[in-house]
């Protein structure tokens, strides 16, 4: 997973030799000889700063592909914001409005916006810039309750199991505690749910979202989880942007992680796991206020 590969080209005609792009390099791959930037490490993050701050745009990597971020559903400048240029208070006011979206208008998400959110998700940062995530689009209504009934099978088959009393315990005995602990925390709202879901067809688990974003990601890169955690966060913001609501669902997560069969239908290989979903869809809720948090923690540190 971890290609290290140098893909980086400097151009000696245009190199200017000011050295910025060998201070902002994370690994040494670049360094000053006779008043130009050369390569001379043996590795590279490709993570595309030098190219970024190059005044001469000496500089490509070849790793990166420059259509990777274009956009099929909006605009936006191919420029650098210099830190303190972006309105905070906007931001914030941003942040604060996205709500876990639990009820959705009967209306599909256009393919387009749904790409566009993955790309989005990608411009997150990654543990050693593996960029190792790949995000699986269910764009209709039909699609999502195929994967609700393979996660409602799946929790039926663990309630099965979590209310056999002797298997638990077993378990617990060969420090295996987590079927015990599901049996406290969640096996009741879990059956509740289930029971809900085939009386009614109310669907507990992505609240009837007409589509869905599935985030995986390679498990041999560095961070996988926070990576695609970090892409999750990006997308739920800039889908309040769109217009539609999203909500984080862990219970799919759950069900998903431990369930080859699910990550196979859901296009994921051996090496892949999965780490968010994502109930995406246009939101039939509409607030008059922000919410408050709860009292925020925090200290300095002695020293
Ligand atoms: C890791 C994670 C998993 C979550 N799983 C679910 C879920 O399975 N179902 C659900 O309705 N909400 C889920 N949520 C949404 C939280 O309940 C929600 O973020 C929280 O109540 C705060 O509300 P807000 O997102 O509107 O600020 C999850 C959130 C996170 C961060």
């Amino acid at each position: 997973m971890l290609n290290r590969q140098v893909t980086v080209r400097i151009n000696p005609e245009l190199c200017n030799g000011c050295g910025l792009c060998v201070r902002v390099c994370p690994k040494n791959t670049l360094s000053l000889e006779d008043g130009r930037a050369v390569i001379t490490g043996k590795e590279s993050m490709n993570c595309g700063h030098c190219a970024a701050v190059c005044p001469t745009e000496a500089i490509k990597v070849d790793a990166l592909d420059k259509h990777a971020l274009e956009f099929a559903t909006f605009h936006t400048a191919d420029i650098w914001l210099k830190p303190g240029t972006f309105d905070v208070g906007f931001l914030v006011q941003l942040l604060r409005s996205r709500r876990s979206c639990r009820n959705f208008k009967d209306k599909q998400v256009e393919c387009r916006l749904l790409e566009d959110l993955a790309r989005i998700g990608a411009t997150a940062p990654s543990g050693s810039n593996c960029q190792p995530w790949s995000f699986a689009l269910l764009e209709d209504r039909y699609k999502v309750i195929k994967l609700a009934d393979m996660i409602g099978d799946f929790y039926r088959r663990l309630n099965k199991m979590a209310s056999n009393v002797l298997l638990r315990e077993l378990m617990a005995l060969f420090g295996k505690r987590e079927l015990k602990l599901y049996s406290r925390q969640h096996m009741a709202t879990v059956a509740e749910a289930l029971d809900l879901w085939e009386a009614t067809g109310k669907d507990p688990l992505f609240h009837g979202a007409p589509a869905l974003m599935v985030i995986g990601a390679d498990k041999n890169a560095s961070c996988p989880a926070e990576d695609s955690l970090l892409a999750a966060a990006n997308i739920l913001l800039a889908a309040h942007c769109m217009g539609l609501g999203s909500c984080l669902i862990g219970f799919a997560v759950e069900a998903i992680s431990r369930d080859r069969q699910i990550r196979h239908w859901l296009g994921f290989n051996d090496s892949q796991a999965v780490y968010a979903v994502i109930a995406l869809g246009y939101p039939n809720e509409k607030y008059q206020r922000l919410a408050q948090r709860m009292p925020i923690s925090m200290h300095y540190v002695d020293a």
